[in-house]
């Protein structure tokens, strides 16, 4: 018999490339976790087409439906809680989720951010790369915690800043790694090789690449 696989909701609030990514890693049979439900915040969240063409049970609870963010945050919890979910990945969801909800589901909330945090929290993250002339830019993928973008990290991805690079253009080479890497880390999560200790992540094996990544290279 397989083993049962961890049953994951995404919250989505936009065109949901990282939600595409995630619901295509797990397809493979081996695959860890099963994305059960997508939430979106935004009816006309283009993400919601993709989890439904891909058989995905998808709920829409608009934020502006409700008079407070307590109401909002309770009817997604109870959503959650009614789909038996054990893992929630953020997947540019663009609301700032408050303490008791965090603390609701403690541990089990994951975010991907567009950048190597903890440089650049918050929004218009390439925009700031390049003010500030990083030479390597990147994606995090964290665990929430009630303090924005500052919880465990699980897993980074680092892409060069390239001197003509526009925030658009940087944006698309950061979100290629995205996808890249929130399925690994999900995966990681999932089958336990990843685990939360101490407010840190702790992975059971890790194989460290033997160069650095350096840029620019030079010659
Ligand atoms: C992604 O780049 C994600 O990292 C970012 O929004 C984009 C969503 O794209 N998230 C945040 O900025 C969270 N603060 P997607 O809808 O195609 O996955």
């Amino acid at each position: 018999m397989a083993a049962s696989r961890t049953r994951v909701a995404v919250l989505v609030s936009g065109r949901g490339s990282n939600m595409a990514a995630l619901i295509e890693a797990a397809k493979a049979p081996g695959y860890p976790a099963e994305i059960a439900l997508v939430v979106s915040n935004r009816p006309d969240a283009g993400a919601l087409k993709t989890a439904a063409d891909a058989g995905i049970e998808t709920a829409v609870i608009d934020h502006k439906a409700f008079g407070s963010k307590a109401d909002f945050e309770a009817a997604v919890a109870e959503r959650i809680e009614a789909a038996d979910i054990t893992l929630i990945c953020l997947a540019g969801f663009m609301r700032v989720l408050s303490a008791s909800f965090v603390e609701r589901f403690a541990g089990r909330i994951v975010n991907i951010h567009p950048s190597l945090l903890p440089s650049y929290k918050g929004l218009d993250t390439h925009e700031r790369a390049l003010a500030d002339g990083v030479r390597l830019h990147g994606c995090s993928v964290h665990i929430v915690s009630a303090e924005l973008d500052a919880g465990p990290i699980v897993m980074q991805a680092a892409v060069p800043v390239l001197s003509d690079d526009t925030p658009q253009t940087l944006a698309a080479r950061v979100l290629r790694s995205e996808h890249v890497i929130y399925p690994r880390a999900l995966a990681a999560l999932a089958d336990g090789s990843a685990r939360l200790v101490d407010g840190k992540v702790l992975f059971d094996t890790q194989a460290a690449p033997a160069e650095p990544l350096i840029w620019p290279t030079i010659g």
